[in-house]
């Protein structure tokens, strides 16, 4: 089994760390934990980015040393990783002397092979982004990011020369399709790389700034901030002899938001290919989270503060909204109301309720002994089929980093158990005396929630435990079953293994005041199409319907209508309409099918993809704000919001309601 090397951003100290930053920080831990159980060696690096401008201008700021400061905010971020239960293997400082020197050796060796020479140049610099714009990058004169106009800098400096590299880091990238993921950041690379780039300015006089790496071949000059910075991806192994960095580096994967995009897809690479050294496997990049729509940023006063949420819900659920929440790649909205909406919804109601009803059942049952399961229906084979495919793709959505996906898949197993519970009906059996067959429907729940329970540790590490301390498996992490030997496995929990009597995981939240006033305008059934009535005035409820002559339909009638399952293939805004969305949806026919739904204010677009909603395909289509709908999406106004209709399980797009 191959080594997994991951590494999140090495995070400026100029500003404290906010819910941006534990997000990357969190898919990393996440991640590095799923390939633990899926028995690779791991290796999870982070660690802060501490020279430049910007640093030594926040030192000044707050009145005190650049050492002291990146010190004090090095040391936040370590304590906040370590109160959200983060374990990295290392946290690397820019400013650590072992960095440093193995910076000046990179330097030195290019520098002895000709890929760095000293030129004039001149330049809009922009202090904000610590780099040079050129005339066409800047938006009306000024920097595109901090809309201020930069100043113009003439001098001597280093120059990297990236241009070499640059058609064959093209030449790779089209031949490693996903070298960079999602796709959309591979196109975006693709176009910049169409650009002429040129070389890369790759120091500062220390005459305009001392707090770098000096450059080893002239004491004048610092080192520029991210040349220093992307280097420590290769430094904290130890890079050139390290045994680390001969285990870990054939192996590495890096992860960053969209807004790093470039230094890491095309100065990283160039700056690699120049050493001679082999290029990372995959830059996994995500999307920013919003707040109503808008960056979070501090002069905004919007920023969202980690550890408030983690200590009011718990730092496992609030991990798994934020892996639930976004997908990856694609922008997410981040507000307490949806952080609430999941913990009722998915944690409360579908896997706290579960374990709960199931435990204190067996107790009754069983006295809490694990039963041997009896004859085994239909119904357990096909809830046994169901588990495999539910773990087969969560698995591998989790190998791609695509952990909404993944997770949605594990609560289809999660909702079947639910639904099983129902259906099997363990009380009427145990009333019956059906001994044998309660003890087959309670083993499947019992090692249901078992593989259940194993799937959530790399999320949820703390409650994974307890669950799986509550099923009687009290074994260290490193001597649990590898989870790909879990899709095909049925019975892993011993008969005969205590479990616990009872278990309250995930109390349900109480309802909030704002959120009572929603649910008093909740109606039972909502058209989620571009309809007048979704998030307007709500229709009549079934009691007032009653009052009315209701119009009874003949089966002929309602068999007029054609409702589908559909797969959503994509979502965005309409413009100039906050309440509708703009689907794609895959009926299983030659074309997806374009459909307008009025869900914006409930469903931010990064949570549709990927969903199987219920679809009336008979619609005459119609054009709403300008875009054409082809069907109408079913949903459900309840009081945690908008729920849209789905099957119970995945089916093929285009299946048929009836
Ligand atoms: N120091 C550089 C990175 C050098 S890596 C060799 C840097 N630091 S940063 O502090 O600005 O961190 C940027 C990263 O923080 C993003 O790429 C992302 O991982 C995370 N995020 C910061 N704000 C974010 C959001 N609002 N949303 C999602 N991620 C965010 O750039």
């Amino acid at each position: 089994m191959q080594p997994f090397f991951l590494s999140t951003p090495i995070y400026y100290v100029n500003a404290r760390p906010h819910l941006g930053h534990a997000y990357t920080t969190a898919v990393a831990d996440s991640m590095v934990r799923f390939q633990k159980l899926m028995g690779r060696k791991t290796f999870f690096l982070t660690g802060t980015d501490e020279h430049g401008d910007k640093i030594v201008r926040a030192a000044d700021a707050h009145g005190t040393t650049p050492q002291d400061y990146v010190d004090t905010v090095s040391a936040e971020f370590r304590k906040l990783w370590d109160a959200l239960g983060f374990e990295y293997d290392d946290f690397i400082r820019t400013t650590e002397s072992r960095h440093g020197h193995r910076v000046q050796q990179f330097l030195q060796r290019i520098y002895d092979q000709g890929d760095i020479y000293h030129g004039e140049y001149g330049g809009h610099y922009c202090f904000g982004c610590e780099r040079f714009y050129t005339e066409k990058e800047l938006r009306d004169g000024q920097c595109p990011d901090h809309l201020t106009t930069p100043e113009f800098i003439q001098e001597k400096n280093y120059f990297f020369r990236m241009s070499k590299y640059l058609e064959p880091l093209r030449k790779h990238i089209e031949a490693h399709p996903d070298f960079i993921r999602p796709e959309r950041y591979r196109n975006e690379v693709l176009g910049l790389l169409r650009e002429d780039l040129g070389d890369l300015c790759i120091s500062r006089p220390k005459s305009r700034l001392s707090w770098g790496i000096e450059l080893p071949f002239d004491p004048e000059y610092v080192t520029y901030v991210w040349f220093d910075a992307l280097l420590n991806y290769i430094t904290a192994l130890e890079w050139p002899d390290g045994e680390q960095f001969a285990t870990f580096w054939p192996q590495a994967q890096h992860l960053v938001a969209k807004d790093i995009l470039k230094p890491h897809a095309v100065f990283w690479p160039c700056m690699l290919l120049s050493a001679g050294l082999p290029l990372y496997r995959h830059l996994n990049v995500h999307g920013y989270w919003l707040v109503q729509d808008t960056k979070m940023s501090k002069s905004l006063g919007n920023v969202v503060e980690p550890l408030d949420f983690a200590e009011k819900y718990g730092r496992g659920p609030f991990r798994y909204f934020l892996l639930r929440e976004m997908q990856f790649g694609q922008d997410a909205n981040v507000s307490e109301e949806s952080l609430r909406g999941r913990f009722n919804a998915d944690l409360a109601n579908d896997l706290g309720n579960l374990f709960s009803r199931v435990l204190s059942m067996n107790q009754k049952y069983f006295q809490g002994r694990t039963p041997s399961p009896g004859p085994i229906r239909p119904e357990e084979e096909a809830l046994h089929v169901l588990a495999s495919e539910c773990l087969e793709n969560y698995q591998a959505h989790f190998q791609r980093f695509q952990f909404s996906l993944g997770l949605e898949s594990l609560w289809v197993l999660v909702r079947a158990l639910n639904k099983y519970v129902d259906a099997s009906q363990p009380w009427a059996l145990f009333k019956q005396g059906q001994t044998d067959l309660l003890g087959t429907v309670m083993y499947t729940l019992l090692e249901g929630m078992r593989k259940v329970a194993l799937h959530l540790w790399p999320v949820m590490p703390g409650e994974s435990e307890e669950m799986l301390s509550q099923l009687g498996q009290r074994a260290s992490v490193e001597q649990w079953p590898h989870l790909a030997d879990e899709i095909l496995r049925w019975g892993g929990l011993e008969p005969g293994t205590k479990v616990a009597a009872a278990s309250s995981l995930f109390p349900r939240l109480e309802t909030l005041k704002s959120e009572k006033s929603e649910a008093k305008q909740a109606k039972p059934v909502a058209r989620a199409q571009g309809d007048k009535n979704i998030g307007g005035k709500p229709d009549a409820t079934p009691a007032q319907k009653q009052d009315e002559t209701l119009e009874l339909l003949e089966f002929a009638d309602f068999q007029r209508l054609d409702l589908r399952i559909g797969s959503v293939i994509s979502a965005e805004p309409v413009q100039k309409a906050d309440k509708l969305l703009h689907l794609h949806v895959d009926l299983g026919e030659a074309e997806p099918r374009s459909i307008v739904a009025g869900i914006a204010e409930h469903w931010s677009p990064g949570n549709l993809v990927g969903r199987q909603v219920v679809v009336v395909a008979n619609l005459k289509p119609r054009k709403l704000r300008g875009t054409l709908s082809q069907g109408m999406v079913l949903a459900v106004h309840a009081p945690e919001g908008l729920r849209l209709l789905a099957p119970s399980g995945i089916v093929p797009p285009g299946s048929k309601v009836s």
